[in-house]
């Protein structure tokens, strides 16, 4: 068990607690002993009465309401847009700091938008929000900002191979009850995903704008920059599903201002914090994402020179949605605010 080494205890509530993210949430906050007094467990009305695991116990989920924030110090929120929308205003009103999975907030000038690897400083300027960002871009970000450190990196061209986890734990049972249902020869059923995933593959099935690109592929452009505090990176994104259960891969195109050469940038990635180099040429072993599933680390190989242009690099990254992709992060937001003892909510915030 991983010690955080937290000389307080904080009270916490997960809001989602019975979704994929919302059980991953569980088993970090106890394998990486984070130092709770109380813990809440909130969904919607359908799962009020049930019980979750946490360590050997089990504890009851409540549904949602206006006094479940009351006493809570930290809320881990990954209950969709909508959901946060309506309760993470009210649960910093109650004196809650909300570390919310949503994207509802990440654009919000006054939100930070966070990657511990990355910006962790960012934390300090919450004003009771503070935003978990896109699965697809935090993995991207942990890979490319070692890089980005040492050579700003110009433009990236990124590719994405999206898994059913990113869709939560519905759409997971929905790809494989479509994989049992066309390996018995009847036709599946889509509820969750607008096409069949297994077997299958298909563009980011989320809104498309008038450019061509759909919200997924937006994220990553716009969180990215956020993220790394510039909008001078040029970034383009093809995000696309497909019938890999949990774990995300990308292949990334990074154009820098002069070469970068893949020796120096493998010596870099190798000590770099929470990547993985996962990389053996002659076996042509690579990362995967059924090696991904379940690691804290991003795993980043193939990193080779872009024989198209003289200062491109190619890298290909898997990285676990739910862990480093959502749940994990989230967590380490929260060790970050204990440590850094940035709890609590200016007062003027918690009035709005
Ligand atoms: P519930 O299980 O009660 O529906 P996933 O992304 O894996 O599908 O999980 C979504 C999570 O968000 C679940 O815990 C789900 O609870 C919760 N959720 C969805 N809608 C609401 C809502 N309106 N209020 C509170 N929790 C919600």
């Amino acid at each position: 068990m991983e010690d955080t080494n937290l000389s307080q205890s904080y009270r916490v509530a997960i809001l989602g607690a019975t979704g994929a993210v919302g059980a991953e949430l569980l088993e970090l906050l106890y394998s990486r002993n984070f130092p709770i007094s109380e813990l809440k467990l909130l969904a919607s009305e359908r799962s009020a009465g049930t019980t979750l695991p946490f360590g050997g116990e089990m504890l009851p989920v409540e549904a949602v309401s206006a006094r479940a924030f009351d006493n809570v110090d930290i809320v881990l929120a990954s209950a969709g847009g909508s959901t946060s929308k309506l309760w993470a205003p009210k649960a910093v009103a109650a004196g809650a700091v909300v570390i919310d999975n949503s994207s509802a907030f990440r654009m919000d000038a006054t939100v930070p938008l966070v990657v511990p690897e990355v910006n962790p400083q960012a934390a300090a300027s919450h004003r009771g929000i503070i935003a978990n960002p896109n699965c697809t871009t935090i993995l991207m970000a942990v890979a490319v900002w070692p890089l980005h450190k040492v050579r700003p990196v110009k433009r990236i061209v990124v590719a994405t191979y999206q898994s059913a986890s990113g869709a939560g734990a519905r759409a997971m049972e929905e790809m494989k009850a479509q994989a049992r249902a066309i390996l018995a020869g009847e036709t599946p059923k889509t509820d969750i995903f607008p096409y069949p995933l297994a077997f299958n593959l298909f563009p980011h099935n989320t809104p498309i704008n008038d450019l061509g690109y759909c919200e997924e592929e937006m994220k990553m452009v716009n969180e990215t920059r956020k993220i790394f505090g510039t909008d001078e990176i040029k970034i383009t994104a093809t995000c696309v599903r497909v019938p890999v259960l949990r774990a995300h891969s990308e292949a990334i195109n990074l154009e820098f201002a002069e070469p970068f050469s893949p020796i120096e940038a493998r010596e870099i990635l190798k000590g770099a914090i929470g990547v993985k180099l996962v990389e053996d040429w002659q076996a042509n072993y690579f990362p995967m994402p059924s090696e991904a599933s379940g690691k804290d680390d991003v795993l980043v190989g193939r990193i080779r020179q872009d024989i198209s242009h003289p200062c491109g690099l190619e890298i290909w990254v898997c990285g676990d949605q739910i862990r480093k992709g959502a749940a994990l992060n989230a967590v380490q937001i929260a060790e970050l605010l204990a440590q850094k003892d940035l709890l609590g909510v200016p007062a003027a915030a918690a009035s709005n």
